[in-house]
Protein backbone atom coordinates (compact mmCIF):
# COMPACT_ATOMS: atom_id res chain seq x y z
CA UNK A 1 0.00 0.00 0.00
CA UNK A 2 1.25 3.57 -0.82
CA UNK A 3 2.97 4.98 2.41
CA UNK A 4 1.06 8.57 1.95
CA UNK A 5 -2.67 8.57 1.63
CA UNK A 6 -4.15 9.27 -1.96
CA UNK A 7 -4.97 12.91 -2.97
CA UNK A 8 -9.28 12.71 -4.36
CA UNK A 9 -10.97 15.64 -5.71
CA UNK A 10 -14.44 14.97 -6.34
CA UNK A 11 -16.36 16.98 -8.96
CA UNK A 12 -20.50 17.25 -8.64
CA UNK A 13 -23.46 18.86 -9.43
CA UNK A 14 -25.95 17.43 -7.32
CA UNK A 15 -27.18 16.04 -4.10
CA UNK A 16 -23.66 14.34 -3.37
CA UNK A 17 -24.99 10.87 -1.79
CA UNK A 18 -22.50 9.04 -3.42
CA UNK A 19 -19.83 11.77 -2.19
CA UNK A 20 -21.54 11.46 1.49
CA UNK A 21 -20.77 7.35 1.39
CA UNK A 22 -16.77 8.00 0.16
CA UNK A 23 -16.68 10.61 3.14
CA UNK A 24 -18.02 8.04 5.39
CA UNK A 25 -15.56 5.40 4.15
CA UNK A 26 -12.72 6.99 5.02
CA UNK A 27 -13.08 8.53 7.94
CA UNK A 28 -10.06 7.52 10.91
CA UNK A 29 -6.62 8.28 10.59
CA UNK A 30 -5.46 5.01 8.52
CA UNK A 31 -7.67 5.49 5.41
CA UNK A 32 -5.93 5.44 2.24
CA UNK A 33 -8.21 8.33 0.96
CA UNK A 34 -7.96 11.62 1.82
CA UNK A 35 -10.71 13.81 0.18
CA UNK A 36 -8.68 17.11 -0.47
CA UNK A 37 -11.64 18.72 -2.07
CA UNK A 38 -14.92 19.43 -3.89
CA UNK A 39 -15.67 21.34 -6.79
CA UNK A 40 -19.22 21.87 -8.77
CA UNK A 41 -20.13 23.54 -11.74
CA UNK A 42 -23.51 24.35 -9.58
CA UNK A 43 -23.30 26.88 -6.82
CA UNK A 44 -26.96 25.12 -5.15
CA UNK A 45 -25.52 22.17 -5.08
CA UNK A 46 -26.07 19.72 -1.53
CA UNK A 47 -22.87 18.29 -2.06
CA UNK A 48 -21.04 20.97 -1.44
CA UNK A 49 -23.05 21.19 1.96
CA UNK A 50 -21.98 18.09 2.50
CA UNK A 51 -18.58 18.77 1.92
CA UNK A 52 -18.35 21.60 4.43
CA UNK A 53 -20.01 19.38 7.16
CA UNK A 54 -17.19 17.51 6.88
CA UNK A 55 -14.55 20.19 6.36
CA UNK A 56 -13.71 19.59 3.34
CA UNK A 57 -12.33 22.45 0.97
CA UNK A 58 -15.28 23.18 -1.83
CA UNK A 59 -14.72 25.44 -5.00
CA UNK A 60 -17.23 26.40 -7.52
CA UNK A 61 -16.63 27.07 -11.48
CA UNK A 62 -20.06 27.77 -12.73
CA UNK A 63 -20.07 26.66 -16.59
CA UNK A 64 -22.20 28.85 -17.69
CA UNK A 65 -19.82 32.25 -16.88
CA UNK A 66 -17.24 30.76 -19.42
CA UNK A 67 -17.39 30.78 -23.50
CA UNK A 68 -17.66 27.18 -24.18
CA UNK A 69 -16.98 23.62 -23.07
CA UNK A 70 -12.93 23.96 -23.77
CA UNK A 71 -12.61 27.21 -22.11
CA UNK A 72 -14.69 25.89 -18.96
CA UNK A 73 -12.56 22.80 -19.34
CA UNK A 74 -9.34 24.65 -18.72
CA UNK A 75 -9.95 26.76 -16.24
CA UNK A 76 -11.55 23.20 -13.96
CA UNK A 77 -8.63 21.87 -14.73
CA UNK A 78 -6.26 24.41 -13.83
CA UNK A 79 -8.43 24.45 -10.26
CA UNK A 80 -8.32 20.76 -9.94
CA UNK A 81 -4.92 20.29 -9.98
CA UNK A 82 -3.88 23.27 -7.30
CA UNK A 83 -4.95 20.18 -5.42
CA UNK A 84 -2.65 18.14 -6.49
CA UNK A 85 -4.62 14.76 -7.10
CA UNK A 86 -4.23 11.35 -7.27
CA UNK A 87 -7.34 10.67 -8.20
CA UNK A 88 -10.50 12.77 -9.71
CA UNK A 89 -13.80 11.39 -8.89
CA UNK A 90 -17.10 12.33 -10.54
CA UNK A 91 -19.93 11.42 -8.28
CA UNK A 92 -22.74 12.95 -10.58
CA UNK A 93 -20.93 15.32 -12.43
CA UNK A 94 -23.39 16.29 -15.44
CA UNK A 95 -21.16 17.84 -17.71
CA UNK A 96 -19.71 16.48 -20.97
CA UNK A 97 -16.03 16.65 -20.68
CA UNK A 98 -13.91 17.21 -23.53
CA UNK A 99 -11.44 15.35 -24.68
CA UNK A 100 -8.56 17.09 -23.80
CA UNK A 101 -9.98 16.97 -20.28
CA UNK A 102 -10.05 13.04 -20.39
CA UNK A 103 -6.96 12.75 -22.01
CA UNK A 104 -4.99 15.51 -19.33
CA UNK A 105 -6.42 12.89 -16.50
CA UNK A 106 -6.42 9.11 -18.08
CA UNK A 107 -5.61 6.60 -15.54
CA UNK A 108 -6.51 9.10 -12.55
CA UNK A 109 -10.48 9.85 -13.52
CA UNK A 110 -13.35 7.09 -12.52
CA UNK A 111 -16.90 8.05 -12.65
CA UNK A 112 -20.02 6.46 -11.75
CA UNK A 113 -22.91 5.61 -14.02
CA UNK A 114 -26.55 4.40 -13.29
CA UNK A 115 -26.76 1.25 -15.50
CA UNK A 116 -25.02 -1.89 -16.38
CA UNK A 117 -22.70 -0.38 -19.09
CA UNK A 118 -23.00 -0.78 -22.22
CA UNK A 119 -26.39 -0.44 -21.26
CA UNK A 120 -28.25 2.99 -21.00
CA UNK A 121 -25.67 5.63 -21.82
CA UNK A 122 -26.76 8.75 -20.79
CA UNK A 123 -29.76 10.14 -19.12
CA UNK A 124 -32.88 7.95 -18.12
CA UNK A 125 -31.39 5.49 -17.18
CA UNK A 126 -33.87 3.52 -14.76
CA UNK A 127 -36.71 4.79 -17.28
CA UNK A 128 -35.10 2.73 -20.21
CA UNK A 129 -34.39 -0.22 -18.25
CA UNK A 130 -38.17 -0.21 -17.50
CA UNK A 131 -39.57 0.54 -20.98
CA UNK A 132 -37.22 -2.25 -22.31
CA UNK A 133 -38.60 -5.15 -19.77
CA UNK A 134 -35.32 -5.77 -18.55
CA UNK A 135 -34.99 -7.85 -15.31
CA UNK A 136 -31.69 -7.06 -14.55
CA UNK A 137 -30.57 -3.05 -13.77
CA UNK A 138 -27.83 -1.94 -11.77
CA UNK A 139 -24.64 0.74 -11.95
CA UNK A 140 -21.37 0.77 -13.14
CA UNK A 141 -18.00 2.10 -11.98
CA UNK A 142 -15.17 2.96 -14.76
CA UNK A 143 -12.79 4.82 -15.56
CA UNK A 144 -13.13 7.95 -18.12
CA UNK A 145 -11.83 8.30 -21.26
CA UNK A 146 -12.58 10.28 -24.42
CA UNK A 147 -16.11 7.80 -25.10
CA UNK A 148 -18.80 9.00 -23.13
CA UNK A 149 -19.47 6.52 -20.43
CA UNK A 150 -17.59 4.27 -22.59
CA UNK A 151 -14.38 3.48 -20.82
CA UNK A 152 -13.17 0.36 -18.99
CA UNK A 153 -15.37 -0.77 -16.18
CA UNK A 154 -14.21 -1.63 -12.81
CA UNK A 155 -17.30 -2.58 -10.81
CA UNK A 156 -20.39 -3.22 -11.41
CA UNK A 157 -23.41 -3.65 -8.84
CA UNK A 158 -26.57 -5.74 -10.48
CA UNK A 159 -29.82 -4.69 -9.19
CA UNK A 160 -33.16 -7.20 -10.03
CA UNK A 161 -35.67 -5.35 -11.31
CA UNK A 162 -39.08 -6.14 -9.81
CA UNK A 163 -42.59 -6.36 -11.82
CA UNK A 164 -44.03 -3.56 -9.65
CA UNK A 165 -40.94 -1.21 -10.11
CA UNK A 166 -41.26 1.95 -11.10
CA UNK A 167 -37.99 4.34 -12.59
CA UNK A 168 -38.04 5.72 -8.90
CA UNK A 169 -38.17 2.56 -6.96
CA UNK A 170 -35.65 1.16 -9.18
CA UNK A 171 -33.67 4.24 -8.85
CA UNK A 172 -33.43 4.13 -4.72
CA UNK A 173 -32.27 0.85 -5.12
CA UNK A 174 -29.58 1.40 -7.87
CA UNK A 175 -28.72 4.59 -5.93
CA UNK A 176 -28.06 2.47 -2.48
CA UNK A 177 -25.56 -0.25 -4.55
CA UNK A 178 -23.82 2.75 -5.66
CA UNK A 179 -22.69 3.73 -2.70
CA UNK A 180 -21.62 0.20 -2.00
CA UNK A 181 -19.67 0.03 -5.40
CA UNK A 182 -17.55 3.65 -5.46
CA UNK A 183 -15.86 3.54 -2.28
CA UNK A 184 -14.69 0.16 -2.90
CA UNK A 185 -13.49 1.04 -6.25
CA UNK A 186 -11.73 4.36 -4.85
CA UNK A 187 -10.23 2.10 -2.01
CA UNK A 188 -9.00 -0.28 -4.51
CA UNK A 189 -7.23 2.89 -6.31
CA UNK A 190 -6.12 4.31 -3.36
CA UNK A 191 -4.39 1.06 -2.15
CA UNK A 192 -2.25 0.68 -5.54
CA UNK A 193 -4.50 -2.60 -6.33
CA UNK A 194 -6.38 -0.80 -9.22
CA UNK A 195 -4.93 0.76 -12.43
CA UNK A 196 -5.62 1.56 -16.27
CA UNK A 197 -3.22 -0.56 -18.32
CA UNK A 198 -3.10 -0.69 -22.14
CA UNK A 199 -6.19 -3.66 -22.59
CA UNK A 200 -8.25 -1.76 -19.76
CA UNK A 201 -8.56 -2.24 -16.18
CA UNK A 202 -6.52 -4.20 -13.87
CA UNK A 203 -6.95 -5.63 -9.87
CA UNK A 204 -4.18 -6.99 -8.82
CA UNK A 205 -2.29 -7.11 -11.85
CA UNK A 206 -5.13 -9.30 -13.75
CA UNK A 207 -7.28 -8.27 -16.06
CA UNK A 208 -10.72 -7.26 -15.00
CA UNK A 209 -13.43 -8.98 -17.27
CA UNK A 210 -14.89 -6.51 -19.59
CA UNK A 211 -17.98 -6.02 -16.99
CA UNK A 212 -15.38 -4.84 -14.38
CA UNK A 213 -15.81 -6.95 -11.04
CA UNK A 214 -19.22 -7.96 -10.90
CA UNK A 215 -21.24 -7.93 -7.73
CA UNK A 216 -24.92 -9.62 -7.74
CA UNK A 217 -27.44 -9.72 -5.07
C1 LIG B 1 -25.92 9.05 -9.42
O1 LIG B 1 -27.01 8.19 -9.60
C2 LIG B 1 -24.90 8.84 -10.50
O2 LIG B 1 -24.80 7.51 -10.90
C3 LIG B 1 -25.44 9.72 -11.58
O3 LIG B 1 -25.88 10.87 -10.92
C4 LIG B 1 -26.35 10.50 -9.63
C5 LIG B 1 -25.74 11.44 -8.61
O4 LIG B 1 -26.29 11.18 -7.34
N1 LIG B 1 -24.44 10.02 -12.56
C6 LIG B 1 -24.69 10.06 -13.88
O5 LIG B 1 -25.78 9.90 -14.35
C7 LIG B 1 -23.48 10.38 -14.72
N2 LIG B 1 -23.74 10.06 -16.08
P1 LIG B 1 -25.64 11.83 -6.05
O6 LIG B 1 -25.45 13.32 -6.33
O7 LIG B 1 -26.67 11.61 -4.98
O8 LIG B 1 -24.34 11.14 -5.77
Amino acid sequence: MPSSPCNVVVLLSGSGSNLQALIDSCRGETSPVRIAAVISNRADAYGLQRAAAAGIATAVLDHTAFDGREAFDDALMARIDGFAPDLVVLAGFMRILSGGFARHYQGRLLNIHPSLLPKYKGLHTHRRALEAGDTEHGCSVHFVTEELDGGPLVVQAVVPVAPADTAESLAQRVHHQEHQIYPLAVHWFAEGRLRLGEQGALLDGQPLPASGHLIRP
